[in-house]
């Protein structure tokens, strides 16, 4: 009797492991994830006169996606996912005085300033960053 017991014991425990695993695994794929969600929030990645002058664009980390921040010959600030959207290669800023563009040189893709695909494989435009001024710092998230 007390073999049975122990045994049941042992097994109920088990169970109990398995059920809360696979309720714990359930859980946490419907719940939203907390990992990235910073990329949603307005991260500050400078202030106006540091970061670019007008006509140039750079890349920054926002985590660990390259962003492409941009200012306008207008002083307008926009920014776009770096990583080109043929397979993922991160585009450069092509400083052609008369004619700006972002390039890929994975396979040859390339974007107009306004992140527009104009030449290449890549089938689509570049991700939109929302970038925004408070004061005198520039503010950048995801969407
Ligand atoms: S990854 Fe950019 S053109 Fe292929």
């Amino acid at each position: 009797v007390k073999r049975r017991s122990f045994l049941e014991t042992v097994l109920g425990g088990w169970s109990l492991l398995l059920v809360g695993t696979v309720v714990g695994g359930i859980v946490q794929y419907l719940l939203p994830r907390r990992e990235g969600g910073a990329a949603h929030e307005m991260i500050p990645i400078g202030t106006v006169d540091e970061l670019l002058r007008p006509g140039e664009a750079r890349i920054i980390r926002l985590g660990k996606a390259p962003v492409m921040v941009e200012r306008t010959a207008t002083g307008q600030y926009k920014a776009f996912s770096a990583r080109c959207t043929h397979l993922g290669c991160t585009i450069q800023f092509m400083d052609d005085k008369l004619s700006p563009h972002f390039a890929c040189n994975c396979h040859g893709s390339q974007f107009d300033m306004n992140g527009k695909n104009i030449a290449g494989p890549a089938p689509r435009p570049l991700d939109p960053y929302r970038i925004t001024q408070r004061g005198s710092t520039l503010l950048i998230a995801a969407g």
